[in-house]
């Protein structure tokens, strides 16, 4: 398949620029192998420039009508979805996942920038009276100023979009640090929102193979004002004890290690449905990926059979194949990773229902898996799995179960399947998780609150919420 790549410079001030040491990145087709193209490796005084563009364009940027921001923006929806089937075949040549999948992300992508189009227009603010009497409270939200993104592989353009679109709303101008294996889309949507109108400088992308010094020098920018960071925990960790040197603002999408609970009641087929989405939508390879099946005893082996039966008819495969519903492993690494943890879950007792191997080569792919009879405190269970793997655990007392779910420092999202309304709500509402999808296996929603609770992160993305979150807030005392 023949998939432009595109540009492949580092994108500063509205320039392609090489970057400041000869170093690139070599960019493979995780389905195939295959040399894709090298891409310029920004180094610390590549970051430190781009943030030194961002610092002079935000300061206009920041000044233009919200309107004018909101037409931007929409522009941005528009060239986006223009380009929709020629970003989703650089997604699948990058990162690997079926062309229906990238297709998908394309307008998931594009419509956080509709979304927040609608919501520049629409930041408020207040005025109100002290309670002494004495004068006026005003408050006013202006945007923060320069903020780094920091995406990862799974969603090349949706993770950066779901960012940039509510901090370029807000007035805020971008330096975005793409994922090392998938570079390529955001470079070309950096290209098309320029043709789009964004100024030069509010949008720069400088990628790199030296992260951590990458990211000490966009930290270490005196414009810089916020990092916004999608990622695991480990790193966002790490990260967040980085930013508290400079007290940046900070918004954290981390880690998940999601529970997806049937109950005896549930209708089964839907909650297979939704199994199925759960943890397979895009490659098994997402952070709301259900990690967890605990299924009520009455039901467990009619759930596990109808799901292994779906599980076994999923094409594996190239995303370029027009059958293909789940590419392959984005990390070569992974496949050993998963395949100790399966080995071990199998010793302490679980049954492999379908799956539990990994393909002979080319390509990173391993097939869709259901373990029986796993334990709770499997480490299985601790791990985020990213991968189609997927142990189910029975269950008999409710309580219990709750308890098991929670016994995890993630709190992203938990999926609940039950006929019954009054004990999904019940059950939802005890799941410590920031997102839960009742009777549904997919939550994610421009127009919704995406984030999670403990250690799945700090601050919301989407929603009305979303754009406050790149924004300050300036309370003015007032006498007048
Ligand atoms: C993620 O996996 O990081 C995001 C998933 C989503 O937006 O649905």
């Amino acid at each position: 398949m023949t998939v432009s790549p595109g540009p492949t410079q580092l994108f500063i001030d509205g320039e392609w620029r090489d970057g400041s040491s000869s170093a690139t990145i070599a960019v493979t087709d995780p389905a195939t192998g295959e040399h894709v193209a090298d891409v310029a490796a920004g180094s610390p005084d590549d970051a430190h420039a781009a943030c030194e563009a961002a610092d002079q364009a935000q300061r206009h940027w920041a000044t233009t009508a919200p309107r004018e921001r909101a037409e931007t923006l929409r522009s941005c929806w528009s060239i986006l979805m223009e380009h929709q089937d020629e970003l989703a075949r650089l997604i699948v040549r990058e990162e690997g996942k079926p062309l229906s999948d990238a297709t998908g992300e394309i307008a998931y992508a594009a419509e956080f920038f509709r979304w927040n189009s609608e919501e520049a227009v629409r930041i408020r603010g207040s005025l109100g009276e002290a309670p002494s009497g004495s004068n006026r409270i005003l408050v006013r939200h202006p945007p923060v100023g320069v903020v780094v993104i920091v995406t990862p592989w799974n969603f090349p353009a949706a993770m950066i979009t779901r960012k940039l679109a509510p901090a370029l709303a807000a007035g805020n101008a971008a330096v975005i640090k793409p994922p090392r294996d998938t570079p390529l889309t955001a470079l070309r949507i950096a290209e098309l929102l320029s043709e789009a109108g964004v100024p030069d400088g509010v949008v720069n992308v400088v990628p790199t193979d030296d992260s951590s010094a990458w990211f000490d020098a966009a930290v270490d920018h005196p414009a810089t004002r916020m990092v916004s960071f999608t990622g695991s925990t480990e790193i966002g960790r790490s990260l967040l004890k980085r930013s508290a040197d400079r007290v940046l603002k900070t918004v954290m999408e981390l880690g998940g290690n999601a529970p997806f609970v049937v109950f005896d009641d549930a209708d089964i087929d839907a909650a297979v449905s939704g199994a199925i989405t759960a943890k397979m939508r895009h490659s098994a390879q997402t952070c709301t990926a259900a990690n967890r099946f605990f299924v009520e005893a009455g039901v467990v082996d009619e759930f596990t059979s109808k799901f292994a039966t779906a599980m076994r008819a999923i094409k594996v495969g190239n995303g370029f194949d027009e059958d293909t519903e789940c590419g392959p492993l984005v990390q070569a690494a992974k496949l050993d990773e998963v395949e100790q943890w399966v080995g071990e879950a199998v010793t302490a007792g679980a049954e492999i229902v379908v799956g539990g191997n990994r393909r002979e080569g080319p390509g990173n792919f391993y097939e869709p898996t259901v373990l029986g009879n796993v334990s709770a405190d499997d480490p299985i269970t601790r791990e985020e799995i990213f991968a189609p793997v997927a142990p189910v655990i029975t269950f008999t007392d409710v309580d219990e179960m709750i308890d098991q779910a929670n016994d995890t420092e993630m709190g992203l999202i938990g999926y609940v399947f039950t006929r019954d309304l009054a004990v999904g709500l019940d059950v939802s509402e005890r799941i410590q998780a920031g997102m839960i999808g009742l009777n549904r296996g997919a939550v994610s929603d421009p127009a919704a609150p995406f984030g999670g609770m403990k250690q799945s992160g700090l601050g919301r993305e989407g929603s009305t919420d979303g754009i406050y979150e790149f924004c300050e807030t300036q309370y003015i005392a007032l006498d007048y």
